[in-house]
This record gives structure tokens, sequence and C-alpha cells, in this order.
């Protein structure tokens, strides 16, 4: 498969055909990503909670995120590579965030960079975007805002609040943005904001009317145990929980019964060397 450019996702978006793109958090899972095809893998924020057990995005650290970047680098061969500021690693000015995304790329070795916020963040957006790392938005549900937001909830329910959608859509395009994924909208209102761009929006939560789809890897692939909170959004297209529980299980029996390790799994030693050995 051909390195995914730019150039890449942009011919894609001229040709309508939807931009695939899921998150991954360390090797193996960014690898099996790659594999499959995926045009882009985002090292969201969300592997505070899924593979840091973090309570929210808040939490995770700057030299966090880059540990996990690199790996996800690593096995990312064609698929292009985002990389999530964390809260607090970007807001304060665009030079603090400029010089946190000279970060990610120069250590984390991704090719781009994520952030939260609309119209505000125009300016810092302009500043990375200046400095040749380019940029995805991202609007609509803003986890890192939560507290702000009053939890995480959809946005552009009612007519200002879809207007706020459009206007911190446009921002984002102006200022420079390669793409925006849209979070948790309505899908008529993420489908007009998607006609009114000449970016891609990536939705998530977001319907079909978007130019790609983004879903957080351990959700869809369902690697999760029964009963955790799945938002509405989210399509279960596997049951790897099911899968690695069943397979533990039944390494815990067959050890407890000496079933395993068959002498399939052991290594021979020469019979006149065991008995000069055994002496
Ligand atoms: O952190 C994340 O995984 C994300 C995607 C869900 C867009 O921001
Ligand atoms: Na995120």
């Amino acid at each position: 498969r051909k390195k995914v450019t730019l150039g890449t996702i942009r011919s894609l978006f001229k040709k309508k055909e939807p931009i695939t793109v899921m998150t991954a958090h360390d090797f193996p899972s960014a690898y099996v990503a790659d594999s499959a095809g995926m045009e882009m893998i985002l090292v969201g924020d969300s592997l505070a909670m899924v593979a840091l057990g973090m309570e929210d995005t808040s939490e995770v650290l700057v030299e966090e995120m880059l540990l996990h970047c690199r790996s996800v680098s690593r096995a990312a061969k064609a698929a292009f590579t985002i990389g999530d500021l964390p809260m607090g690693s970007y807001e304060v000015s665009p030079e603090q965030a400029l010089q946190t995304a000279i970060r990610f790329v120069k250590e984390g070795r991704v090719q781009s960079v994520k952030l939260e916020g609309g119209r505000e963040m125009a300016p810092t957006i302009r500043k990375i975007t200046a400095a040749g790392i380019p940029v995805l938005g991202h609007i609509g549900l803003t986890p890192q805002r939560q507290n702000a937001l009053g939890g995480f909830r959809v946005q552009g329910k009612t007519c200002p609040a879809a207007l706020k959608v459009l206007d911190d859509a446009l921002a984002l395009q102006e200022a420079g943005c390669f793409a925006m994924v849209l979070e948790a909208v309505p899908a008529e209102v993420a489908a007009i904001v998607t006609g009114e761009l000449s970016v891609p929006t990536i939705g998530i939560g977001a319907g079909a009317g978007c130019a790609g789809q983004v879903l957080v890897q351990i959700d869809m692939t369902g690697n999760f145990p029964p009963g955790r909170f799945i938002p509405k959004f989210v399509k279960k297209y596997g049951d790897v929980w099911s899968e690695s529980f069943r397979a533990i299980g039944a390494y815990r029996d067959e050890v407890k019964s000496r079933a395993y390790p068959a002498p399939e799994h052991t290594y021979p030693i020469a019979k006149d060397e065991l008995e000069a050995f055994a002496k």
C-alpha cells in the first residue's frame, strides 16, 4: 500500500469517497489498523481512558502522549498519522501550541496534530500550520471541555447552536485546518456544514453526511468488558474482549489441570546427556 499523504486525502475528498480514520494507542493497535487499510490513524487522547485507565482525558500528559505517538508511528506504514494535543498543552497561547506541536512531530514522530475548539483557536491553528505542521480541527462535542459543556452532550441541537457549529467550521477552514472532526452533532446539521466546506469533515456521532468517519478502536472492536457504557454512535464490529477472556480462561484451566504445556510445547534433550545430568 502506498503512503497516504494530504494529497491522497484531498483526492478522496474530491472523488467524494469517504475517508476512513481509526484511533490507535500502541504498536499492535496501529499495526492492525494500518494493515486493515485505514487512511489515517489518530493517537487520540481517549487513550487516557482506554489504555491508561484514567477517569477522563484531562489527566494525560504530553510526555505520555508522546510515548504512545512514537509507538503508533512505528507501525503506521501507510496511514497518515495524527497526534491529539492533550488538555493544557495548547490553550495558553499560539506559541505554547506550536511548541507542543513541534514536540509531537520531533518526538512523537506523527505527521500532524489535532486540537479541540472553534473560532477562538483560529490564531493557534494559523501559527501551527504556518510552521508546516498540518492541523486537524475538532468541533461539536469537545471532550476536553466537558466541564464547561455540562457533560458529554450532543452539540448543535438548536438553530443558534447549529449556526455556531457552522461558524466554527468555517473559521477552522479559513485558519488552515486540513480537515476537522465533527463530534456528536445531529446528522442533518453535519451534512449541511460538510456541504459548506472545501475541506473534509470527519464525523463521529455526526451521521453519514460527513466526508469521513472516525471511531475509537477498542469501542468498535468490542475490546471492553460487558456492562461498560458506550456512546450511541458506536457500532460494535467485533467481540475482542470475549475472545481474549475465553482464551485466557482456557489457559488458566489447562495450567490448573496440567494439560498445558503438552510435550509439543517443550524442548528435547539427548538421552545420554540427560542420564549424565540426572546422576
Ligand atoms: O481522542 C479521541 O479518540 C478522539 C476521537 C474520538 C476523535 O478525539
Ligand atoms: Na480526543
